[in-house]
């Protein structure tokens, strides 16, 4: 038989046991179900930007169901494998759309989707994600400003190399008023990936697209 005060302290440390699971195995479902509800976030905007970026009718295949995985630390900035979407029309390559992340803005890396044409010009830019400043930085996103769609159309030679910056740099890409360094960094990360494209369309579009994504 234990003495009062030891059987006191065996049920305070169940309690404060019970309560510590309790505790720790909350915090680990909210953490679960907050991330899927980030990946389900992303995946929408991803959907969403992909169907902004190539309009329906410019390619007839099924984009979300035809990847290649891509993968270049240096140009694309990515830490892994990545799908690239090819876009087909009439059984020909007719775009595709790479991940690339800009390593260096104001407040860490930007997540961007870039639609590149088969004769290389751009077909559009979103940004996927970001944590730049609200009222700065942001605009890049086009719910905040129209900034991003003025790569519509560009392409590795147009503008040339020196005009491929921002025109605090003496480029041709407007920056923001106070906040250089995320249209900065947004610029030169699509330029990169427009090289990443030059160097790569071939096997881009003769690959063989996985049928699952
Ligand atoms: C609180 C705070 C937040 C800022 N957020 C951003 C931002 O999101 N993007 C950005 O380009 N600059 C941001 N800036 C401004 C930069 O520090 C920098 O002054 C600006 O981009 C101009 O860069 P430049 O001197 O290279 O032209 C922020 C500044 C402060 C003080």
């Amino acid at each position: 038989m234990l003495p009062e005060i030891s059987r006191s302290m065996l049920k305070n440390s169940l309690v404060l046991g019970l309560f510590a699971v309790t505790t720790v195995g909350l915090v680990a479902l909210l953490q679960q179900a907050t991330a899927s509800r980030i990946a389900a976030a992303e995946r929408a905007a991803q959907v969403r930007a992909l169907a902004e970026i190539l309009p329906q009718g410019s390619y007839d295949n099924q984009l979300l169901d035809s990847s290649v995985a891509v993968h270049d630390p240096e140009l694309l900035g990515s830490k892994g494998p990545r799908p690239a979407y090819v876009a087909t029309k009439d059984g020909q390559p007719s775009a595709v759309i790479l991940r690339a992340t800009a390593p260096d803005g104001y407040s860490g890396a930007i997540e961007l989707l870039v639609g590149i044409r088969a004769d290389g010009r751009l077909a559009g830019v979103r940004v996927l994600g970001h944590k730049e400043t609200p009222g700065l930085g942001d605009k890049v996103e086009l719910s905040k400003s129209p900034w991003i769609l003025g790569f519509d159309g560009k392409s590795l030679s147009d503008p040339d190399e020196a005009g491929w910056a921002v025109r605090k740099d003496r480029g041709q890409f407007d920056q923001f008023a106070g906040a250089t360094i995320t249209p900065r960094a947004v610029v030169k990360a699509v330029h990169l990936t427009l090289q990443y494209f030059d160097a790569h369309k071939q096997e881009l579009f003769a690959a063989q697209v996985n049928p699952h994504g």
